[in-house]
């Protein structure tokens, strides 16, 4: 079967190929854009029983000496003594600077096993695999990477662009209801920037009935936007919209809420205030709240917005007495809007008022 594939056009170019069947042809993918090496393949103990013996079969086949290690699913592995385990495994295994780390999974193993690869004998390549949704419309693409310290998440990590990336959807069409329904978040988030027709795929569908698009859209414009801004400086942070509310709702429920379930309330709140405060061009709030619900997502919180305000301040991203917001106008165009932070309740509250 064919696949896609969409450039991310950096100082290192690499591409993002979409298509079913990739993790059955690794290897040979990976031999064209890499070429010889050792490959060190970094999955979770779920993904490992779904992929990784089909993967490591792959890479034989193309001639590859492999080895792997698996590390125990879920958030609480993206800290200090996971990446140091991992960095150690390298070390023993002989990993050299030609060699390269193939990150299959989500969002964790993809931040995981891109700080690693980053960080090991000053940087070292690697291939991200995403199998989430999550992972393949947003954070396998543009080099972000990351584990979480006690005082909060992503606080130690690097931009280290991967040397490829497949998405092969056939991972996304088995996900269970509640992962696809996550990275739907993300891929609604996109819409709402790109506008039509990925904003409408979404409104009128649901990403199971249309994962190929939709995840070939949302690659697309990351991917040129990660060209135009690699580390975050302009546009790039477009890619925040509904995150300031959805980190905060994050850190308030204790990470029991999932990201992208986070940031869809973050989505809703920020459209809703922006209508009730008058500061759109067209009608939005109610076909963000319609797009979001009919992939399961929430678009209202328990938490007060004293309890969001106070939780988006103590963020990383806040810088002196103003807070940055990205705002959608109309489906297609947001943009930033510098709040004074002691605005910033206020203006949750809008949103969140307008959501009764
Ligand atoms: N997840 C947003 C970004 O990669 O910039």
């Amino acid at each position: 079967m064919e696949h896609r594939v969409i450039p991310v056009h950096l100082r290192e170019s690499y591409n993002v190929l979409i298509g079913g069947g990739l993790l059955a042809k690794s290897g040979s993918l990976i031999r064209v854009a890499l070429g010889d090496c050792r490959l060190a393949v970094v999955t979770d103990c779920n993904v490992a029983g779904l992929y990784l013996d089909g993967v490591l079969t792959s890479l034989r086949e193309a001639g590859y000496d492999t080895c792997s290690f698996v590390f125990p699913a879920g958030e609480q592995s993206k800290r200090m003594d996971t990446l140091s385990n991992l960095l150690e495994f390298f070390a023993e295994e002989r990993l050299t600077r030609t060699d390269c780390v193939l990150a299959l999974g989500g969002g964790v193993t993809g931040d995981l096993a891109g700080f690693a690869a980053g960080c090991y004998l000053r940087g070292i390549r690697y291939v991200q695999l995403p199998t989430t949704l999550l992972a393949a419309v947003d954070s396998s693409i543009g080099g972000k990477t990351a584990i979480d310290l006690p005082q909060g998440k992503n606080l130690a990590g690097l931009f280290h662009q991967p040397s490829l990336v497949l998405c092969d959807i056939d991972c996304f069409h088995t996900l269970p209801a509640e992962e696809l329904s996550n990275g739907a978040a993300e891929a609604i988030k996109t819409g709402i920037l790109e506008g039509e027709p990925l904003f409408s795929l979404l409104e009128t569908g649901n990403v199971r009935e249309h994962i190929e698009p939709i995840v070939t859209q949302c690659v697309r414009y990351k991917a040129n936007i990660v060209g135009q801004d690699e580390t975050e400086t302009g546009p790039r942070k477009l890619l925040n919209l509904g995150h300031t509310v959805g980190h905060a709702i994050e850190k308030c429920s204790g990470f029991s809420i999932p990201h992208g379930y986070a940031v869809a309330i973050g989505l809703a709140i920020i459209a809703r205030a922006a209508e009730s405060l008058g500061a759109v061009d067209e009608p939005i709030a109610a076909r963000i709240e319609s797009a979001l619900v009919r992939n399961g997502l929430p678009i209202t919180t328990k938490f007060s917005p004293e309890a969001l305000a106070n939780a988006a301040l103590s963020d990383k991203k806040r810088t002196g007495g103003q807070i940055t917001l990205v705002v959608p106008r109309a489906i297609g165009a947001c943009y930033f809007l510098e709040l004074p932070t002691a605005q910033l309740e206020n203006f949750f509250r809008a949103g969140m008022e307008a959501g009764k």
